[in-house]
């Protein structure tokens, strides 16, 4: 199965403006943006993983931070990827492009950690559910999985804070915003639970949050 926007949010168009553009941090969306990627790989880092799953690489920021036996990085961007494998020289990964769902059609060797940061924003909320499950089938059981991403609490939340963006002049970027589909958590987690995760949240800036998932091992 391909996710249903991955074309439309294939970044080759904008491969050779992304890492520039992430240093401005004054944008609402990128906000928080490095403190976010560090911490994530921090997660991953203090547990001396084997296996990581990077789903959406884009440019390698994330994968860059990591240490692992192995990181295998996944995006439907070529012009993406080949700035990430410039920058992982020397490291133990595998990139691979393909959309995020079709990665899974046949089953990876099981992964220690698998994470995403800035990507999941583009599968709809029922393909965020099909990816979240199909995560839990490719991680051992004491893995982790870890999502940073761009985020809500609650639709409620989603309407202030982008009611109060366009007083600010900002409507374009909520325009942008309301064509992708940020994370809400009381709609997009309930899954994780449900397949047996403690779900914990830290917010990095007013959209930029990170949601890490354990399985509650019996
Ligand atoms: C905003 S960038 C994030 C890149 C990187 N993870 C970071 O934090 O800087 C999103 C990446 O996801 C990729 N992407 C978007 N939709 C995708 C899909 N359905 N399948 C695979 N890659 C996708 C884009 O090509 C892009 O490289």
């Amino acid at each position: 199965m391909k996710s249903r926007y991955g074309d439309k949010f294939n970044h080759d168009d904008e491969a050779h403006e992304y890492d520039a553009h992430v240093l401005q941090e004054e944008i609402p969306y990128r906000a928080g943006y490095a403190q976010l990627l560090g911490w994530v790989a921090g997660q991953v880092n203090a547990r001396h993983c084997r296996r990581v799953l990077d789903l959406g690489t884009g440019t390698g920021n994330l994968s860059n931070l990591i240490q692992a036996g192995e990181i295998v990085g996944v995006d439907n961007s070529g012009k993406m990827l080949a700035i990430a494998r410039e920058k992982l020289g020397g490291r133990n990964y595998e990139l691979i492009q393909t959309d995020l769902l079709q990665y899974f059609e046949s089953p990876p060797e099981p992964f220690d950690a698998i994470v995403s940061t800035y990507t999941v924003h583009h599968l709809t909320p029922e393909e965020k559910q099909i990816l979240i499950q199909t995560c839990h089938e490719a991680l051992h059981p004491a893995g982790i999985m870890v999502f940073g991403d761009l985020m809500y609490s609650t639709e409620e939340d989603q309407q202030r804070i982008n009611a109060q963006y366009r007083t600010e002049g900002l409507s374009a970027m909520v325009d942008e915003a309301e064509d992708e589909y940020y994370w809400i958590h009381d709609r997009d987690l309930a899954v994780l639970r449900e397949l047996g995760y403690e779900v914990d949240l830290k917010q990095f800036s007013t959209l930029a949050w990170t949601v890490t998932a354990h399985r509650r091992l019996t």
